[in-house]
């Protein structure tokens, strides 16, 4: 009988590194991934950014709200990457345990800046469109997601993979 494992749920500013972790982790273990933006598009069949632009936050943190009441009652076993706001979920705890994947602003920017397709990667999150109320919202949210996380992984100049093993090693003797 396969026994039924704790969710780990990543949480942490845009562009920290999420997806890349989640990835590493569905290949060096057996659990599955799933994304919580990417449900969001799927569910609407439209991106982010639109969502954001015709219908405004407040109805999409309510589209998260319904997710986080799914993964609350039907999901097991897998890795949730989350989107950045998402740790606002009053039921974050009972969906499983907390991963904080955390670096400082600078290095955040730095990080999406360096990729080759950093453009896309700007353009596709509305809250990152102006750096300085980017900065304000990773100041207040900081101490928010320190005090939630089960665990807290640096992840600065660290590799997927690296963080992904730390990950795994840390939710084992957690459990
Ligand atoms: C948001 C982060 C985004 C996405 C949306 C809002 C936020 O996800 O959910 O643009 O409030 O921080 P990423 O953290 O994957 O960029």
């Amino acid at each position: 009988m396969i026994r039924s494992k704790k969710n780990i749920i990543l949480i942490g500013f845009m562009g920290v590194g999420k997806g890349s972790v989640a990835r590493e982790v569905i290949k060096q273990s057996d659990y599955i991934a799933i994304d919580t933006d990417d449900l969001i598009e799927s569910m609407e069949n439209r991106t982010i950014k639109k969502i954001f632009a015709q219908e405004g936050e407040a109805y999409f943190r309510d589209l998260e709200k319904k997710i986080s009441k799914w993964l609350e009652n039907g999901v097991k076993n897998t890795l949730i990457s989350t989107g950045g706001g998402f740790y606002k979920q009053k039921n974050l705890k009972d969906i499983g345990i907390v991963v904080l994947l955390n670096s400082p602003f600078e290095k955040i920017i730095k990080r999406i800046n360096s990729h080759p397709n950093a453009v896309k990667k700007l353009k596709k999150r509305p809250l990152l469109s102006d750096l300085k109320k980017a900065k304000e919202l990773y100041d207040e949210r900081m101490p928010e997601y320190m005090a939630l996380a089960d665990m807290i992984i640096d992840v600065t100049n660290k590799s997927a993979f690296d963080c992904s093993k730390e990950i795994l090693k840390k939710v084992k003797a957690y459990v």
